[in-house]
Parts: C-alpha cells; structure tokens; sequence
C-alpha cells in the first residue's frame, strides 16, 4: 500500500507499511518502558462500525494511559441511522479537532479513503478494515513473539521462526498485516487452510510474498500457530463455510510443540477448546489481550510525538 504520508502532511496508520523497521523499534521501546505520558495531553475518538471487545477497550484504555481523553462515537445511535453519510460523520468528528480517529470499517480500504477528510493535526489509525488489515494487531503480536522468545529486534530477527496461521485466512485482516509485518523480519510463513477459505488468487498473492502452504496442522512444525476463528459476518452473502470437524486445536498433541496464539474473538469447539485456550501452558491468548494495551499505548506515544 503507498504511504499516506504523500497525501497528508503527517503521520497516519493505516497498513503495516506504513511504519519503517526503525518505527517499529522506537514502538517496541517506548512499550518496553511503559512511559506513554504525552505532554498538553489531547482527545482521541473512536468509530467503531463493527463490533470490537479487545481492540476497542485497548485503544480506549491505550488514549487514557497516555493521558489523552477518549471519547467513543456510537455508531447504533448516532445519525448514520438517519442515513447520514459517514463522510458527512467524519466532517462532523473533525470539527472537534482530535488528536487521533480510530476507526474500524466493515469495507476494506475505508480509513485510507476517510483520512482525507481529517485536518492535518488529526491522525488516523485503522482499527481493522473490511478484509484489508489490521496494523495495530500485527505489531503487538510481533511483539509478543519477540517476548515470549527473549528476542532482540533487529532487521532479521524472525529469520529462525516458523508462524503458522490457520483458519480463515481468505477473510482475515489480521493474516494479511501479520503476513506483510513478520515476513518482512525474515519469519517464515506456512498458511493452512481448507480449500474453501483460501481460493487461487489469494494463495498466489500471498505466495509471492514467500508463504508456504499445507492442509492441516499435522503435516507442520512451527514455533507459532496462530489460528482465526471463521469470520461470517466478512463472508458478505456468500454460501456459509464451515471448517472440516478436525480442523482446529483442541488438545496439546494438535500443537505439536508450538506456541498457540489467536487474537479473538474465539469460537470455543469451532477452531478451539476453551481449555486449549485458557489454560494450555502454550496459549499465548491472554498475553497477546494484554500487550494489545501496552502496543496501543506505545503507538499512540509515539504518533503524538511526530
Ligand atoms: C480480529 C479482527 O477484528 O479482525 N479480532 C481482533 O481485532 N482482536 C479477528 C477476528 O475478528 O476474528
């Protein structure tokens, strides 16, 4: 995705291209010594159009931890149900001048198109578009991995680290901006996936990016699998999918050593046991819940200070 930089004159978040190696250092940083304070403080709205529990209460908490105030927008009871325009909605948030606009969008691409219509002193963070991405869940289980493993950041420093993701992957945000981030520090990625949530075109896309591909989790051996849960509400009228009735992880053996990571909401005996996922010595779940408010804390840092 080009860098919204070339149309606005600051710094917005929209893909996970659109922060550098050292950017993502810097964040890692500012999360390791939990200093989030921003100075004069600020106001940071969140648009949520689809429903959210990690993502949203980490943001709103991630504002307050650095002592901007949070405001969320509505959407239910907002005039976008007297058929107001979100553009018309995104006019109105910017008179209030925020600081930042977080913004998740059931259409792929929306925060790119809306930012556009932000001052220049407001800075937009995509809270997870459509089937587009999800930055702000990439980075923080980029840094989860790099935690859980005692590794230092560097350039290449998932080169030795084999993730995972399996589930949806057709519909997944969260796999396309994990895929974008943890290939580009050298990670090597395997997506397992029945057929039906992984057509051709988009098993070549991500084949370009040097993806590996298997069927099922028994045929692999990764550090990390990161399993997503079947997104019906992405699938947009499509004929309903359902996973194969051994597709999932539902004991340790399924495994196979690896670390378990999902970044929720799960579907407990879809893709999961509520055991596997609460009390699995290898469940990372949890982990990942709470360095959600940590990443969003440093981000949001580090953004007031561009
Ligand atoms: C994901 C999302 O919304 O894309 N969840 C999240 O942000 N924690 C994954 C999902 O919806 O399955």
């Amino acid at each position: 995705m080009t860098s919204n930089m070339q149309c606005r004159n600051q710094f917005n978040l929209i893909s996970v291209n659109d922060f550098k190696n050292s950017d993502i250092k810097s964040i890692f940083e500012i999360a390791d010594s939990k200093k989030f304070n921003v100075k004069n403080g600020g106001l940071g709205i969140s648009l949520f159009f689809e429903n959210s529990t990690r993502t949203l209460l980490s943001f709103e908490s991630a504002l307050l931890n650095c002592g901007l105030k949070s405001v969320r927008f509505d959407v239910s009871s907002s005039s976008i149900a007297k058929e107001e325009t979100v553009i018309n909605t995104i006019r109105t948030i910017n008179s209030y001048s925020p600081d930042f606009l977080i913004m998740r969008s059931k259409q792929t691409g929306e925060p790119l198109i809306y930012q556009k219509y932000l001052d220049s002193n407001t800075k937009m963070i995509n809270a997870g578009d459509g089937t587009g991405e999800h930055p702000t869940q990439a980075l923080l289980d980029f840094y989860t991995i790099l935690q859980v493993l005692n590794i230092k950041f560097s350039d290449s420093c998932l080169k030795n680290i084999t993730i995972a993701i399996a589930g949806d992957i057709m519909h997944s945000r969260v796999a396309r901006s994990n895929i974008f981030l943890l290939s580009r520090f050298g990670a090597k990625i395997i997506l397992i996936s029945p057929l039906s949530f992984l057509p051709q075109s988009i098993r070549n896309f991500y084949s370009n990016l040097g993806c590996s591909f298997a069927y099922t989790l028994r045929e692999i051996k990764a550090n990390f699998v990161m399993l997503l849960r079947i997104q019906k509400e992405r699938m947009e009228g499509k004929a309903r999918l359902t996973f194969p009735s051994n597709f999932g992880i539902f004991n340790e053996a399924d495994l196979n050593h690896a670390y378990l990571m999902h970044p929720g909401p799960i579907n407990e005996r879809v893709e999961i046991t509520e055991d596997m996922a609460y009390l699995s010595s290898k469940s990372l779940i949890s982990k990942q819940v709470e360095n959600g408010s940590l990443i969003r804390s440093a981000i949001i840092k580090f953004l007031s200070d561009k």
